[in-house]
């Protein structure tokens, strides 16, 4: 296909979770823009509704107010959904409330581990009744009086950061986090932005609350597009045959661009443009063209700026020269995000005829060049990351991919079809949304 066209991406997902909740602990009234429509995002909303929260309808386009304050005690239990970072960040908000709560979510959520967040959160005081298998969900949290925490994670992971640094906030008590990479940093943005008390230092972000317990104010935030989805788009455009695709006012934060310096690595440089700020964010416009592709080493350091791309640069992977060979260092935790992405994105190229294996924790692709079009039957497992890369390799010419389902995308990016097929269709100029 030919590309050609603007889309603006639905809104950033991590950043739309930390705005709702933030402003949820907000007192008065908070004005969200830009906020993703997505299934997650409304997860998030749904939980903080319960804990009494006054949050509008989310949906594409509107203007979301959140008047928050105080949490009151759930009736019922919280429901989670799908999504991973409602329920690590709702342990962190939780862990400094004085009251239980349940929290569940669907069947890939209640696979996920969650010792990683519950254990240190127990080393501050929380109290954490575990059901059924241990290390996920169902839980239910009892916060109340917490202790500082200084503490060094095993895994580089933003959602575990980001519930400490929760618990720090709404427990009233300083916590340091040491990583063993950087992994994105919205919540620290946000927290700064706010005028909160946040230092980083190399790898460990601390948080210090001021001894007057002042209210947080409720503030107007402006979310930029997702890199996440816009990475989806923008390899299909690294994938075509001609034209240009202009993407409009993207996420470039640092810690989250992984995705463009290995693609530039891979021989395909997306331009920004008009770089501007929002909340304290770094926005652009992409601007990518088509380009012939070779293979890269991705670093275990560079995995949490692209963690959530692993499947589409897969995917660019595997038609890179003939026998280009890319490997990605050290993504077992691939194997639990909301499928095992490390089997199924081997598995599933594989079933299209490229050459894939998952080895140890790295994952290698070889390339198999332009000639030969992917055919075949992909599983997504329900998993809209794997729905939209594959769905993705089937724009290319000659291709025949059938994936297993495509509903998942409404978790994080519900037009991404109809986005997918208008920037082959030539394009509607200029400024084109992603809703029509
Ligand atoms: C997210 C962090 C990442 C990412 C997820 C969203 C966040 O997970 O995969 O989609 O918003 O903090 P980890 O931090 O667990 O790696």
């Amino acid at each position: 296909m030919k590309v050609s066209g603007a889309v603006r991406v639905p809104g950033d997902k991590s950043i739309s979770h930390r705005a709702l909740m933030v402003a949820a602990l907000a007192r008065g009234r908070s004005e969200l823009t830009g906020l993703l429509s997505g299934d997650d995002v409304k997860s998030t909303a749904r939980v903080l509704r319960r804990l009494g929260v006054d949050v509008s309808t989310v949906r594409d386009g509107a203007v979301v107010t959140v008047r928050g304050g105080r949490f009151s005690r759930p009736r019922g239990s919280l429901d989670c959904g799908n999504s991973g970072t409602t329920a690590r960040l709702s342990l962190g908000l939780l862990a400094g409330q004085r009251f239980g709560a349940r929290l569940t979510g669907d069947a890939s959520l209640r696979r996920r581990p969650m010792r990683r967040v519950t254990e240190p959160l127990r080393a501050m005081g929380a109290h954490i009744h575990e059901e059924e298998r241990g290390d996920s969900l169902p839980l239910t949290i009892r916060g109340g009086r917490l202790a500082p925490l200084d503490y060094a994670s095993p895994v580089a992971s933003a959602q575990l950061k980001s519930a400490l640094l929760f618990a720090g906030l709404t427990g009233r008590v300083p916590v340091t986090i040491r990583e063993p990479f950087r992994s994105r940093d919205h919540t620290e943005r946000l927290f700064v932005h706010l005028g909160l008390n946040l230092k980083v230092d190399g790898t460990a972000v601390s948080f210090v609350p001021t001894d007057r317990p002042t209210a947080l104010p409720p503030y107007r935030l402006e979310i930029p597009g997702d890199i996440s989805s816009a990475a989806f788009l923008v390899a299909a455009a690294v994938l075509a045959e001609g034209g240009e695709l202009l993407l409009e006012n993207v996420g470039v934060n640092p810690t989250r661009t992984g995705v463009l310096v290995v693609l530039e690595r891979m021989g395909a440089r997306v331009e920004r443009l008009n770089l501007s700020e929002a909340g304290g964010e770094p926005v652009a416009d992409l601007l990518v063209r088509p380009a012939r592709l070779g293979a890269t080493e991705v670093t275990a350091a560079e995995v949490p700026t692209l963690v959530d791309e692993v499947p589409v640069l897969a995917v660019l992977a595997s038609r890179a020269r003939p026998g280009a060979e890319t490997v990605f260092r050290e993504v077992g935790e691939l194997r639990v995000k909301e499928s095992n992405r490390l089997e199924l994105i081997a598995a599933n190229l594989q079933a299209v005829g490229g050459d894939a294996e998952a080895s140890g924790n790295d994952l290698r692709v070889r390339g198999g060049g332009t000639d030969r079009p992917p055919r075949g039957r992909v599983d997504t497992a329900g998993d809209h990351r794997l729905a939209m890369a594959f769905a993705v390799l089937g724009t290319v010419p000659g291709a025949d991919v059938r994936l297993s389902e495509r509903a998942s995308v409404a978790i994080s990016y519900p037009q991404f079809f109809k986005d997918l097929r208008r920037i082959g269709e030539g394009g509607r100029g200029k400024g084109a949304r992603h809703r029509d």
